[in-house]
């Protein structure tokens, strides 16, 4: 007798999360939906991942599924190509962290006004992961932050659901890159490093970032992972230090920073560029080194080189003051009563983001001497300062420049007609060496940095 064989049964979803992520269909959460989380959420979608974006803004989130991007390098028709292929939402719901196979953290980690991280949005991230986390979870960090987080903040609370790390639930430190503006390096084409807190951890984010990433770099802890990207931004700031310790000499010297570095840049090996500024900005470069100091000082050890680098960039609004000093007083005027022109208060060219840039600094100190302050710039329409003050967004015009007492440029925007500037102000104080796009016949109105 022959035996019939059963009709064949639709093989079912692939039933672990390893063979999910490897399949890219593994349900992936990104808690927090800012710089980084948005375009992450982006990356992994076109990798074929259904993704859900959590936030605490629930402004944002609705913004979000209305296909309206609130990150600059990320368009409206990317993201409503994202909402639309049904593979991307956004909610306030945490209690869909249920229903996610991998969970990853992009919340903010800023720091105190006594250099004390908060990590506090990390804490409240993981509180909410550790009350939905189920067996079979990957959990991975992004946030920037210093060497030990992972495990000594992220862990034990997970652990509080009583599964087993490597086991149950799979943790990893992976630092997100990404470089607003950049057009030529994104979240895809950024190597990832990663780090699992064990073997198995490490193979679970792994496989994630694998079908997401051009590149991925795996290294033997969390740890690692997490000193990796505070040294890429200590490396930052301290030759930004560096830099701008030798604008501070050449003024001393009267010599042109701009042509030595330039020229010292046309050395082929052991040189590489870095360009002084009025201050460093960004919710990264001044913030994330002191992260390091901080955890090392619980070890009685000094990050010299951090906080000297740290000592030299906060002068340098300092030094703009000096320099816009010195220009309005070769017609005899000082800054007390002089109206000044901001031109660019992003924290750096072709982006709208301003929180820590340079220009709030100098902006405290040219109003406590009593300057009256306007600003242009093409991508911030609002600006508050220190006291609460709001500033709008001037249009530049002929009949603005001329009137100014002062032009000082602080960020350059690539959209900005610079020579139009140097045409009509009476003085332009330029910190970002833009005289080199400047017709030579108004060189004679400009102070560099
Ligand atoms: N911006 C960058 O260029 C950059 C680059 C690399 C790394 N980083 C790091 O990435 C992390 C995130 O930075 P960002 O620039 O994307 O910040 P962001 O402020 O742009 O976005 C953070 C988002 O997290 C949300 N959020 C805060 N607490 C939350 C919570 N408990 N649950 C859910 N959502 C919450 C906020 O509402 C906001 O939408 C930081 O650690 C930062 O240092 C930033």
């Amino acid at each position: 007798m022959t035996r019939v064989q059963p009709p064949s049964v639709a093989i079912s979803p692939k039933s672990t999360v390893l063979e999910k992520l490897e399949a890219a269909e593994a349900q992936v959460g990104i808690i927090g939906l800012g710089y980084v989380g948005l375009p992450l959420a982006l990356t992994m979608r076109e990798a074929g991942f259904p993704v859900i974006g959590f936030d605490v803004n629930a402004e944002r989130v609705q913004k979000l599924n209305a296909g309206h991007s609130y990150v600059d390098d990320i368009s409206d028709n990317e993201l409503q190509a994202g909402i639309q292929s049904g593979k991307l939402k956004a909610t306030t719901d945490f209690s869909l962290l249920a229903e996610m196979d991998v969970v990853i953290i992009a919340v903010p980690t800023p720091i105190t006004r006594n250099r004390v991280p908060d990590i506090s949005y990390i804490e409240k991230a993981a509180a909410a992961v550790a009350k939905h986390l189920k067996p079979g979870q990957l959990v991975v960090l992004e946030s920037t932050t210093y060497p030990g987080t992972t495990e000594e903040v992220l862990l034990p609370v997970l652990k509080e659901s009583g599964l087993t790390e490597g086991e149950d639930f799979f943790l990893a430190y992976s630092p997100e890159r990404v470089d607003p503006g950049n057009e030529k390096f994104h979240t895809r084409n950024t190597p990832k490093i990663v780090g699992g807190l064990t073997p198995n951890c490490q193979k679970m984010a792994v496989a994630l970032y694998q079908k997401a990433i051009t590149t991925v770099v795996p290294v033997s802890s969390v740890r690692v992972a997490e000193m990796v990207k505070v040294f890429e931004n200590t490396f930052r700031a301290v030759n930004i230090g560096l830099v701008n310790e030798l604008a501070l000499v050449c003024d001393k010297l009267q010599m042109n920073v701009w042509e030595v570095i330039d020229a010292a840049a046309t050395k082929p090996f052991g040189m590489m560029k870095f360009t002084p500024g009025p201050g460093i900005g960004g919710h990264c470069i001044p913030v994330d080194p002191f992260y390091l100091t901080w955890k090392v000082k619980e070890l009685g050890f000094q990050t010299r080189f951090i906080e000297l680098a740290g000592e030299i960039n906060t002068t340098m609004p300092h030094f703009v003051r000096e320099k816009v000093l010195r220009a309005l007083g070769e017609s005899f005027k000082s800054i007390n009563g002089s109206t000044i022109l901001i031109i660019g208060v992003a924290y750096k060219p072709n982006v709208t983001d301003w929180r820590e840039s340079p220009a709030q600094h100098v902006i405290d100190i040219l109003s406590q001497d009593g300057a009256l302050i306007q600003y242009h710039d093409p991508y911030v329409d609002t600006i508050e300062d220190r006291g609460g003050r709001v500033y709008y967004n001037s249009s530049l015009s002929d009949a603005l420049l001329s009137e100014v007492d002062c032009v000082l440029i602080l960020t350059n925007h690539s959209n900005i007609d610079f020579n139009q500037i140097a045409q009509h102000a009476k003085v332009v104080v330029d910190t970002r060496n833009v005289v080199r796009e400047i017709d030579p016949k108004y060189h004679d109105k400009i102070r560099l940095l």
